[in-house]
């Protein structure tokens, strides 16, 4: 059983070598979220898409599932109350702590790991995975690493493997991090298109947030 997460010596943090000045920005911001008290993304509660694919009219039956920047784990906490094999990976130590304590809370058990969704070669998570689910990670990711990111997931995919997506269109952020001049958040249907082969786009549906959001579904075709 972990220690709380208060007492808990900091894990190393391998992809930390390696990151580049735009990268190591980004992460520094994402801290700052997590150190500052409850994330303004933390709500938690599941959102209605990750549901319907779950236990509505789209529902998968369980398989293995891997959250890419699972926050406070509220949704791979769901997944595998609802028996999905979970794995769950995000860039903030912090996080990943609160994740293990909301996953002990409610006797779940979920594979919570402390890593880069852009460096999945480095965590052990060799799949593959029938279920892959991002509310708003990759839409941060800094664009030099995003073909990372889908190289990882494309390696990791079962046949017909489903990618649920939830992700800012490009515009309403702007630049949440002036000092990263090349940090362009946000996602379109045409980037997902181009920087996933192997896979289809089988759904758009907008959000409904104030600005443009979108949640995407796709499909690994072999
Ligand atoms: C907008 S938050 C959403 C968190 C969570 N999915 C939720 O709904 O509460 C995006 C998460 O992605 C994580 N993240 C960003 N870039 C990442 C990366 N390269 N690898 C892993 N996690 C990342 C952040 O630390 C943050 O927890």
């Amino acid at each position: 059983m972990d220690q709380p997460h208060a007492t808990r010596k900091p894990e190393p943090d391998l992809a930390s070598t390696q990151r580049d000045p735009e990268e190591e920005s980004v992460h520094r911001a994402l801290e700052r979220f997590y150190r500052t008290g409850k994330p303004p993304w933390d709500t938690g509660v599941t959102p209605p898409e990750l549901v319907a694919l779950v236990e509505g009219d789209r529902a998968r039956p369980p398989g293995r599932a891997l959250e890419l920047g699972c926050g406070t784990g509220t949704n791979a906490t769901y997944l595998a109350r609802h028996g999905w094999e979970v794995t769950a990976v995000d860039l903030i130590d912090r996080a990943v702590g609160q994740a293990k304590e909301k996953a002990a809370a409610e006797g779940v058990a979920v594979r919570l790991l402390h890593g880069d969704a852009t460096r999945l070669d480095e965590l052990d998570v060799p799949g593959p995975f029938d279920l892959f689910f991002d509310l708003s990670c990759f839409c941060g990711v800094p664009p030099h690493r995003r073909d990372a990111y889908a190289a990882g997931l494309t390696h990791r995919a079962a046949p017909g493997a489903r990618l649920l997506m939830f992700g800012y269109g490009p515009e309403p952020l702007g630049n949440p991090l002036p000092e990263v001049t090349s940090w362009a958040a946000g996602v379109t249907a045409d980037e997902l298109r181009a920087r996933f082969p192997g896979w289809e786009l089988i759904d758009v549906t907008p959000g409904t947030n104030s600005v443009p959001t979108f949640w995407f579904t796709l499909r690994r075709n072999v």
